[in-house]
């Protein structure tokens, strides 16, 4: 631990009085670099972070967990806000944007219907569950990937807490999830067709929806979605794609990394990655690997 950070010592506080230290897990320090993250802003603009400690930060990551596309506090979007803000922005009566954006949302999406709210990933999730349930009259839900906090999802691991690991939340544990859920979610592995054909014949007659991050860190490999995608229409289960944590496509991704690269040469730059293949060879000088956000150590990539 670096005691000097005064980021890492404020969030050292934090844990003493807010359970897990952080009010969202993917914004946990030991998720990037433990002990050492700067952890806290005290101002953000466009790609520029001002850390407590007043240094500047680059953010090259998907700006708050995919929040903020436009950069932060964008002086259009700021305008907006403040202009609702003085009109009154909740009242005893509904707004009148909640129609207008639902309206947008359909054109934009001419496969909609209709368009419902929530507050946030994981609660759109469960709606999508409880829907998809209702809809089946049946109960199990196949999935891959990662969709939030709610028990549906977390149920997955009663009886093996292994069974999230390769879905983004190793170790999780299942204590306040009803036991009675076990074996209602069934996690099957990504680009893995053979393990979903298995699983989805298994339990085919009793399968309310089959949910997957389409891509995330990784592209979806040869005929991995065609096989999901007709296997559920064949038999009539719906198939729900979370595209709430988008990658980004394959040209924006080269730009990002081509920039980083350049910045390399003025400035020391830290690649935190999923996918250290794409800085290799690029003037990185040190490779290390973590684990669960627990350890560092020095690694030698292959040539
Ligand atoms: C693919 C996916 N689904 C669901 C969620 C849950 O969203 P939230 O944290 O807003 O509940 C996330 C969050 O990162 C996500 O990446």
């Amino acid at each position: 631990m670096n005691k000097k950070n005064l980021g890492n010592k404020l969030y050292l506080k934090a844990k003493k009085i807010i359970p897990g230290g952080v009010q969202l897990l993917s914004k946990k320090p030991e998720l990037f670099l433990p002990g050492h993250w700067p952890s806290y802003y005290i101002k953000a603009k466009g790609s520029v972070i001002i850390g407590l400690d007043k240094k500047k930060y680059y953010d090259f990551t998907n700006c708050s967990v995919g929040m903020c596309p436009l950069g932060y506090s964008n002086d259009f979007v700021n305008k907006q806000i403040i202009k609702t803000i003085k009109l009154g922005n909740i009242s005893t009566l509904n707004s009148v944007k909640e129609y207008d954006c639902a309206k947008k949302m359909i054109k934009l999406h001419p496969w909609f219907d209709m368009a419902r709210f929530t507050k946030s990933g994981g609660e759109a999730m469960s709606v999508a569950v409880r829907i998809a349930r209702s809809y089946t009259k049946k109960e199990k839900i196949l999935f891959c990937g990662y969709h939030g906090w709610h028990d549906w999802y977390i149920s997955a691991n009663i009886g093996d807490k292994k069974n999230l690991n390769s879905h983004l939340l190793p170790g999780t544990s299942t204590l306040g999830v009803p036991s009675f859920l076990k074996n209602t979610s069934i996690p099957f592995e990504f680009n893995n067709t053979k393990d979903f054909i298995k699983k989805f014949n298994k339990d085919k007659k009793k399968l309310a929806a089959v949910i997957l991050e389409p891509t995330r860190a990784n592209l979806p490999k040869n005929d991995f979605l065609k096989t999901i995608t007709s296997f559920c229409k064949k038999n009539d289960v719906p198939l729900i794609y979370d595209e709430i944590t988008s990658s980004l496509d394959k040209e924006t991704e080269q730009s990002i990394i081509k920039t980083l690269v350049a910045l390399t040469k003025k400035l020391t730059v830290i690649f935190i990655t999923h996918r250290p293949d794409i800085v290799k060879g690029k003037n990185v000088k040190k490779f290390f690997l973590s684990k669960n956000g627990s350890s560092t150590r020095l690694i030698k990539l292959k040539k």
